[in-house]
């Protein structure tokens, strides 16, 4: 891929996401035609609302999609320019049409059809989830976010968001099946429940996993599910076990002294990664995988990412995580996606039979 002029197998994907509380665009240019994916992520805009829900203990519907309103078009605009080309470069425009909050999803989706209208262009309706799925297949290198090198087949992918933990197995690079996913809560639920209850801001994660890191586990909380001989998860049974340590300690814990939130938070997260492990490796081991991905918000985490590095090594199989600013929410991660069902030929649509679907699940 030569930088400047686009090769004749290349294309130029501009993506939308505003599924949850990030306003985000991105822009790829990849070869549809390469043996495998080659692409660069020209631009990765991220507007976060993070800051407008804290106060509120968590993400407000109505106020995303207010805020997503605000934001699209700058972030749009920030995205091309950032990545050099102009709308009359982009071959298809990318959005993520669910899962998601449907007053955030609409903006998305409404907005994308409005400029494929007007510059007729054709969309690629994109699902949030397998926007985490193949965020793996990026990395940093040289100061560029692109396609990692080579992945080996069969891969299993834990996929860790606020909204969804689900074990995939991929057999090759656009095959693949939801092998495990969880009861309750998802993990990046938990952090965020845990934080809440210990009376600290939304998200939960980023405070939680600093907290832990100067924590002891001394508290035994339940590991939910690990001896289950499948690769599902439960995490809504652990949140209500720290609730129970913190309601049966009463006056004799003081939950804002720095000491007891971290170990705390250490000893849970102890019991999320173990869980979390755990069941990956039942899974990498089962089918035999060459290859293990971590991707979703949760992925964020350190020590997840450690744990997961040492117990890939262990086993001999490779072991593959996103740059962070491809993690937590991002349209970079949906352009991928958009981009990798397009080499596969699925289809890309007319604006209007676009639409926005919250509950749209992948299997
Ligand atoms: O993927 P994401 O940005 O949004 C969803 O699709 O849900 O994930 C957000 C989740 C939140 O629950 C947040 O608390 C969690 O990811 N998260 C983390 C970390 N950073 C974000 N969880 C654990 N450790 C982190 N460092
Ligand atoms: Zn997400």
């Amino acid at each position: 891929m030569k930088s400047g002029k686009l090769d004749k197998d290349e294309k130029v994907i501009l993506a939308i996401e505003t599924s949850c509380d990030e306003t985000a665009a991105a822009v790829l240019r990849g070869d549809l035609k390469s043996k495998s994916p080659k692409f660069e992520i020209l631009s990765n805009v991220i507007r976060s609302q993070i800051k407008e829900h804290a106060k509120w203990g968590g993400v407000v519907p109505e106020l995303a999609a207010r805020l997503h309103i605000e934001s699209i078009s700058p972030v749009v605009q920030k995205a091309l320019k950032d990545s050099s080309l102009n709308l009359e470069e982009v071959n298809a425009i990318a959005v993520t049409s669910g899962p998601g909050l449907i007053g955030s999803l609409l903006v998305g989706v409404e907005f994308a059809k409005g400029l494929a209208f007007s510059t007729k262009k054709l969309i690629f309706p994109t699902n949030h989830m397998e926007g985490h799925l193949y965020s793996a297949l990026g990395e940093k290198a040289d100061g560029k976010l692109r396609s990692i090198k080579q992945i080996s087949y069969p891969l299993i992918s834990l996929v860790v968001s606020g909204g969804h933990t689900m074990v995939v197995l991929m057999e090759s690079e656009n095959r693949y099946k939801v092998i495990g996913s969880t009861v309750d809560d998802a993990a990046g639920e938990a952090y965020d429940k845990v934080s809440k209850l210990m009376g600290l801001p939304y998200p939960g994660g980023p405070i939680i996993s600093k907290l832990a890191a100067e924590g002891e586990p001394s508290i035994d909380f339940p590991r939910p599910m690990i001896d289950k001989n499948n690769f599902d998860f439960s995490f809504s049974g652990l949140k209500t076990a720290v609730r129970y340590y913190i309601e049966n300690k009463g006056q004799r814990l003081d939950i804002r002294k720095r000491k007891i939130q971290q170990d705390i938070a250490r000893s849970f997260e102890e019991a999320v990664v173990e869980v979390l492990i755990t069941k990956t490796m039942r899974a990498a081991k089962k089918y035999k995988a060459k290859t293990i991905s971590l991707t979703g918000g949760v992925s964020a985490n350190i020590r997840l990412r450690e744990a997961f590095a040492l117990e890939s090594k262990k086993n001999k199989i490779s072991f593959i995580v996103p740059p962070m600013e491809l993690c937590t929410d991002n349209a970079g991660m949906i352009a991928i996606a958009a981009y990798i069902n397009l080499r596969a030929g699925k289809k890309i649509k007319k604006p209007e039979f676009v639409k926005a679907d919250s509950s749209w699940e992948i299997s």
